[in-house]
């Protein structure tokens, strides 16, 4: 998605926009630019494509300036373009940076239109610039003209305004999108995500909604939705550096996807010292879990996948009802909401619209409690949720997510066993699940080893158009991931299906070229996936199984069985998910495709 920075210094800040705008490159963009200001004029450079071609192009016009505000644009309103890339201007003095949507701007636009304003490009946020050009020909000052502008726009934004005239400031608004402000010293700057400035600072504050911040050389002030004057709080940033660097890894992905015993380590640290522990989850908050009869789990793409898994473990080990819908149909459409209900957004960003959304919508005073898992302790989902259960899976960059998925299978296992001992579970079963939970950074490793033998299947769908996933219980929402990993990083169709539906429909499909993923831990449904797995074979369909030794599958029986380390039944879904996230990587690598920043896809989806 759209990604913003700005810096205002005593130096040539061109470089801090560049930099910031390549760390951003992993949200997903199509077309990039920046905007500084020298010696009272405004120099501008955008390009398609790239932020490598931006930089050029700037390095060619030996673009300088002490002020100025960049921009990564993910095509909305209008085509990836250099005219629709921002910062968008208005004269020669001043210029715009927009995240998010202005949902009014066509009748904005035929009102400037009829005002005499000439618009250059199709997008929504030529009409902000426009705006704040009327307002300061009126005799406003920038602060002022942004303060008058945005009662009008309509939508969720994030905005950053420079003007040549006022080279000793720059004016940033979050209206519904992130942004956070770094500080320096002696120079302050701008960003929609933190990473993007943690080579000049870590240093942040975040504004909250309807936030106005003036940001000067030598301080930042900031101005309240009801236009008062307040002080935020100054959060130092607690990652390395190292996280947010490729190191030794082709990828980002690769690297996420071996980082996972690490991130499991951290997730489960400090939360699995007995049953006891459970009763300190959500701090003070966890005595809550005993009135739970309900649970509502909202989420997008990947988490909600995570989702659907906890919903199995919740029924089965709690007893307690769940539900568990994706966050753009829950937030519009009406619900019953069973008494005593607690709702439960999951997010890796803690900034998607659709969940955010969802959130601030769900009002009924039914819902007992709103718990984000999450993470990101900064994100807005945490901020606006009374409770936060953080999956601490440490900075994710690849666009497809490895470790935020797992570690949010690790946290909800945890609310899952929490919530069932409130309701009166025996702590001896709990205990055991606890014991083998422990296990889960060294199984981690142990599925990461299969990576060569998961190298050598990849050849066999490089050359295919479609593919097959199937799993049954728990194990249906992995096979739904691995599709999701698949199609979104190797253009591979990719389909899940609890394997139990196939004879209803999908068994058409299976020919010699359609490979058939299977993920078949050695559970309760076992025997009853292997009839779905004889059914496929019959059709001469070609079947690729992840399975233990125990589920006696081989070869031999005209499968191509990958042999996975024996899993504690509740283990299961996290670690058959790795050779999915591996087979996918592999494939992708092979096809060619941009891994870390797929086609039309964004990290962090901030808009609708
Ligand atoms: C897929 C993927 C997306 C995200 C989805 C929700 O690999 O990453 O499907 O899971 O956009 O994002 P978050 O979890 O940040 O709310």
């Amino acid at each position: 998605m759209c990604g913003i920075v700005g810096a205002i210094g005593e130096r040539n800040v061109t470089g801090i926009l560049i930099t910031g705008l390549k760390r951003l490159e992993y949200r997903g963009y199509d077309s990039a630019g920046l905007a500084v200001v020298a010696e009272g004029l405004l120099h501008r450079v955008r390009r398609a494509g790239k932020v490598a071609g931006l930089e050029m192009a700037a390095d060619e016009a030996a673009t300088q300036g002490t002020l100025g505000i960049a921009h990564t644009r993910w095509a909305t309103h209008g085509k990836p373009t250099e005219t629709n890339a921002h910062p968008h201007m208005s004269g020669d003095d001043l210029a715009v940076v927009h995240n998010g949507i202005i949902e009014n701007y066509q009748s904005l636009r035929e009102q400037l239109i009829a005002d005499g304003y000439r618009f250059t490009s199709e997008t929504d946020t030529e009409v902000i610039v426009h705006l704040l050009h009327q307002a300061l020909a009126a005799g406003r000052d920038l602060l002022q003209a942004v303060s008058e502008v945005v009662p009008k726009l309509h939508g969720a934004y994030a905005l950053g305004v420079v003007s040549a005239d006022e080279p000793d400031r720059l004016i940033a608004v979050r209206s519904g999108s992130p942004l956070v402000v770094g500080l320096g010293i002696g120079e302050n700057y701008i960003a929609s995500d933190q990473l993007a400035l943690l080579p000049v600072t870590t240093r942040f504050i975040f504004l909250q909604e309807g936030d106005v911040a003036e940001v000067r050389r030598d301080g930042v002030q900031i101005i309240d939705a009801k236009g008062v004057a307040v002080e935020r709080k100054v959060h130092e940033f607690d990652g390395t550096h190292e996280d947010v660097e490729k190191g030794e890894y082709r990828h980002f992905m690769l690297k996420e996807i071996f980082e996972q015993p690490a991130a499991l380590q951290r997730t489960l640290e400090g939360r699995i010292n007995g049953p006891e522990s459970l009763a300190h989850l959500l701090g003070e908050r966890t005595e809550l879990l005993q009135r739970v009869r309900n649970v509502q789990i909202i989420a997008c793409g990947t988490s909600y996948h995570a989702g659907m898994v906890a919903r199995y473990w919740l029924e089965d080990l709690a007893g307690v009802s769940c539900q568990v819908e994706v966050a753009s149909e829950f937030r519009y459409r009406q619900h019953v909401v069973p008494e005593n209900t607690l709702l439960v957004t999951i997010s890796q960003s803690g900034e998607t619209a659709d969940t955010l959304a969802a959130l601030r919508g769900a009002t009924s005073a039914h819902y007992i409690g709103r718990l984000a898992v999450c993470n990101v302790d900064s994100s807005s989902l945490v901020r606006e949720s009374e409770m936060a259960l953080l999956t601490r899976a440490g900075p994710e960059i690849g666009v497809a997510s490895t470790k935020a998925f797992t570690t949010q299978l690790a946290a909800l296992l945890l609310l899952v066993l929490a919530t069932a001992r409130a309701h009166g579970v025996r702590d001896e079963l709990l205990a055991d699940i606890l014991t083998d939970m422990r296990q889960l950074p060294s199984l981690t490793e142990q599925a990461l080893r299969l990576d060569g033998a998961i190298h050598e299947l990849s050849k066999d769908f490089v050359e295919k158009h479609h593919t097959l996933f199937l799993g049954r219980g728990t194990q249906y929402p992995v096979a739904m991931e691995g599709a999701l990993k698949l199609k979104e990083i190797s253009y591979i169709h990719a389909e899940a299906y609890p394997a139990g539906e196939l004879k209803h429909g999908p068994l058409a499909l299976v020919d010699k070229d359609m490979p058939v993923v299977a993920v078949a831990p050695n559970d309760e449904l076992l025997e009853k996936l292997k009839s779905n797995l004889q059914e496929v074979r019959a059709r001469g369909g070609e079947l690729y199984l992840f399975a233990d030794h125990h589920a006696e599958l081989s070869d031999a029986d005209g499968f191509t069985v990958l042999t996975m380390p024996k899993v504690p039944e509740y283990l299961a879904p996290i670690i058959y998910t790795i050779p999915l996230q591996l087979l996918s990587y592999h494939v992708a690598v092979m096809r060619g495709t941009d891994v870390d920043q797929p086609r039309n896809l964004a990290k962090s989806v901030t808009v609708e």
